[in-house]
């Protein structure tokens, strides 16, 4: 199957251009290399050796999106990783979200629609549950309004992709899209080769690469966001999976697409997770052990709209999807550490 790959040179687009060249499908690349460098390409034909087509092109540009459709004839799945995803940024600037994340999804199921693309894979975020009353979090939990814009545009998209895919549903014969949305909980680590893993432009929002940046000089201490919540050792408690393990999950999707759509549309949701919760104050000691070193850390103020905690319920997927994780939490930051390594040199 040729798929083209939105984001495919961010952090979990190129892991996953890795799981889908390795299952035998074609990716084609998408980005605009907004938040992501054109040296990942070479990253990736180095890792998998082969060329992959790229196209340096926003997803909000019909015009040019168009083209590659044009150009590459034969495309028939989409994965949408591309999305601006700093929550902090989405709040003082909403409508920068709103258009980019919500605006490229339009613009992308109407090029799919025009060329009848019939399957789409679509980047959410276990955020769209904010914190649940019951763990682990399962597909069914209430969905609770965002605390973000960032939060928000993925609950949106999601309802513009079910709606799209009801209307297909009630009018075979013009576009029959069948979409699987991926709940992602929290994604560490990156190639075990170390030649792809997380970038983060200037200061790191997320955990891991604080961390790994910490460890490695760039930053003098990691601040952990409050000890004083309601869990075994006062820290915050997520769900992190390996990201090549949530990589393997869109190929998984794929198939499922291809197998399951012939009797009509679907629309279905997935968490992608380890099914397992650990704490913030784990994960350092975790990184700490593994990697055998010291990291300078301290307690801070609790930062505000985060989550106190959340994992998920995998079920669904190892079940329907015939997907299940591969890799530790020790897998992952020793992946992590090896990348950021390489990285210094
Ligand atoms: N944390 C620290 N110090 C840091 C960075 C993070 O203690 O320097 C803590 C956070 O407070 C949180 C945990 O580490 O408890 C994980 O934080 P991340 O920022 O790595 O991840 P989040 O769970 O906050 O964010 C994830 C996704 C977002 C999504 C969000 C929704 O990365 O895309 O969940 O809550 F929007």
């Amino acid at each position: 199957m040729k798929v083209l790959v939105t984001g495919g040179t961010g952090f979990i687009g190129s892991h996953t251009i890795v799981s889908l060249i390795e299952t035998g499908m074609k990716p084609v690349i998408v980005d605009n290399l907004d938040n992501s460098l054109p040296s990942v390409l070479k990253s990736l034909e180095a890792i998998t050796q082969t060329t992959i087509p790229f196209y340096e092109v926003d997803c909000n540009d019909q015009e040019a999106i168009n083209q590659v459709f044009e150009k590459e004839k034969d495309i028939e799945g989409v994965i949408h990783f591309a999305a601006h995803k700093a929550v902090g940024e989405s709040v003082i600037n909403p409508l920068k979200y709103y258009q980019n994340n919500v605006g490229s999804l339009i613009v992308l199921l109407e090029v799919m629609k025009k060329h009848q693309t019939p399957h789409l894979v679509f980047s959410s975020s276990c955020t769209v549950y904010g914190q649940p009353g019951q763990l682990p979090v399962t597909e069914t939990s209430p969905i609770i309004p965002a605390e973000s814009p960032y939060g928000n545009t993925k609950q949106i998209c999601e309802e513009v992709i079910r709606d799209t895919v009801h209307s297909s549903q009630a009018d075979l014969a013009n576009f029959q899209l069948n979409a699987i949305l991926l709940r992602y909980f929290n994604p560490i680590g990156a190639h075990p080769s170390g030649h792809i893993g997380e970038l983060p432009l200037g200061v790191p929002n997320n955990l891991v690469p604080y961390i790994t940046q910490t460890a490695a000089g760039i930053r003098d201490t990691l601040t952990i966001f409050g000890n004083d919540y309601d869990t075994p050792d006062g820290t915050c408690i997520r769900d992190y999976i390996h990201v090549m393990d949530l990589a393997e999950a869109h190929v998984k999707a794929l198939q499922l697409l291809a197998n399951k759509s012939e009797n009509g549309s679907i629309c279905e949701v997935f968490n992608i997770g380890t099914g397992k919760g650990n704490s913030v104050q784990e994960l350092v000691h975790t990184f700490e052990k593994v990697n055998n070193l010291k990291l300078n850390y301290e307690f801070g103020k609790r930062r505000p709209g985060d989550i106190e905690q959340i994992y998920a319920s995998v079920d669904k997927a190892n079940q329907q999807l015939g997907w299940q994780t591969k890799r530790s939490l020790e897998d992952g930051l020793r992946d992590a550490w090896n990348w950021q390594q390489k990285l210094i040199k």
